[in-house]
């Protein structure tokens, strides 16, 4: 009998994202299914990313069309891949690479690679009637992901002065996920109440996230703005629902110093900045405080207040398994940010997630800026089991497909499927 999970064809066309701009969709056929993947695409991209192919056709998309990735699927990828079997990942992704040929994937482009790869394991996963999660780690129990809901945006995903890219909340003291989901929804339409009593109908523009917009300035402003919210809606911040922030700090850092609430910070006023703001608030959770080279600050912030905060490296570690073990080496954050697409194959992120796991570093699987209507990332976070999820406002299609994904994943998973809740950070991704 034919096999049924050989690889019969490979369709890519090219799709829109959640921004309105043109990205990679690829198919992969099986004899007897199909697997079909969506690849985001970052605006606070770090330096050290893999490389995202754009034509820089000046005459289409305002040069962002993503026709050559697309032909590079067509033309190269397909063929080294039709007649293998889906469920050999590694060797396919191992085969993407080497035909790329260079360290950051930039000759063939991550966008084309990362489509691929994503696209085999659903068919593999659709092939076999199985749920994604299930195919990519079989076995009885799963840890549902606390969601991390960025609810205020800034930084260089919104039209404010807020330096700080995402205030987030994590509702952590709650039993199910669906229950938390609810908690986290409540709280952001009360934060829109909130924020257009105070500044009016722009108090509740949104951000490339879904999470409000206001004209605020200050760091304090939004968390502030937050706390009401989840007190108005009567949940103890801290303990029902903690907060969680996403610095992005490369975005406001130049020649050295940070500018940030009307002030040009060291690194070590910066690293004073957040131990006032972790006593002050129930803050959890904190990426990216410093740019993207400084491990050295990210260590001496992860010695000073990594105990009760966890210091997730997004940027500085790109979801890169060298730059993640510089980070382990130097005691650089406690946490691991995972972005397929900083990455560029679905092999190299779990791996990463995998040595992160191995060295007592959480992960939070998290979404991109630009996304897609795609969920893969919701059954990635359950396959892992790693507890945290970050995928935006409860709001806008691109973000509740995979909170919606993680709700019939919940209900299908019954008591198999246990919420991460307050254990969040005991939860390490295993080998
Ligand atoms: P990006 O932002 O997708 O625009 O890079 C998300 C993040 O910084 O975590
Ligand atoms: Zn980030």
């Amino acid at each position: 009998m034919a096999n049924p999970y050989k690889i019969k064809e490979v369709r890519a066309m090219e799709i829109l994202d959640s921004r309105g701009n043109p990205t990679v969709q690829a198919e992969v056929l099986t004899q007897e299914a199909y697997g079909r993947a969506m690849v985001p695409s970052g605006a606070s991209t770090g330096k050290y990313e893999a490389v995202e192919l754009r034509d820089k056709d000046p005459k289409r998309f305002h040069g962002r069309g993503v026709q050559k990735a697309i032909d590079n699927i067509l033309t190269i990828l397909a063929p080294a891949i039709i007649g293998l079997d889906a469920r050999e990942q590694q060797t396919i992704d191992a085969k993407l690479r080497e035909l790329d040929g260079t360290p950051n994937k930039s000759r063939l482009g991550a966008n084309a690679i990362l489509g691929v790869s994503l696209a085999v394991a659903k068919a593999a996963a659709d092939t076999g009637i199985k749920h994604l999660f299930e195919y990519l780690a079989p076995r009885e129990e799963y840890v549902l992901p606390v969601p991390l809901m960025n609810i205020i945006n800034g930084g260089v995903h919104a039209g404010n002065q807020l330096a700080i890219q995402e205030f987030m909340i994590m509702p952590v003291g709650f039993d199910n996920f669906h229950r938390a989901l609810q908690a986290g929804i409540e709280v952001y339409h009360t934060l829109g109440k909130v924020l257009k009593d105070k500044y009016g109908p722009v108090g509740v523009n949104l951000g490339d996230e879904g999470g409000f917009a206001p004209p605020m300035q200050d760091t304090r402003e939004a968390l502030n703005a937050v706390i009401t919210a989840i007190e108005q809606e009567g949940y103890k911040p801290g303990k029902e629902i903690g907060l969680a922030l996403d610095a992005a700090a490369n975005e406001f850092h130049t020649k050295g110093k940070y500018s940030i609430d009307s002030h040009r910070l060291s690194p070590g006023e910066l690293l004073d900045f957040y131990r006032e703001l972790s006593k002050e608030y129930p803050l959890i959770s904190i990426e990216d405080p410093f740019e993207e080279n400084a491990f050295e600050s990210f260590s001496q912030l992860t010695q000073s207040i990594g105990q009760s905060v966890q210091i997730v490296g997004d940027d500085i570690f790109v979801s890169n398994s060298e730059r993640l073990q510089k980070g382990i080496d130097m005691g650089a954050a406690n946490s691991l940010l995972l972005k397929v697409n900083q990455i560029g194959t679905l092999t190299e992120a779990i791996e990463a997630a995998q040595l992160a796991g191995s060295n007592d570093y959480t992960v939070v699987v998290s979404h991109r800026s630009g996304e897609t209507e795609n969920t893969f990332i919701a059954d990635l976070a359950v396959a892992l089991s790693c507890g945290q999820i970050k995928t935006g406002a409860p709001a806008r299609g691109e973000r509740t497909a995979k909170y919606n994904r993680l709700t019939k994943i919940t209900h299908d998973l019954g008591r198999n499927g246990q919420y991460a809740g307050n254990q969040f950070r005991k939860c390490k991704v295993t080998r």
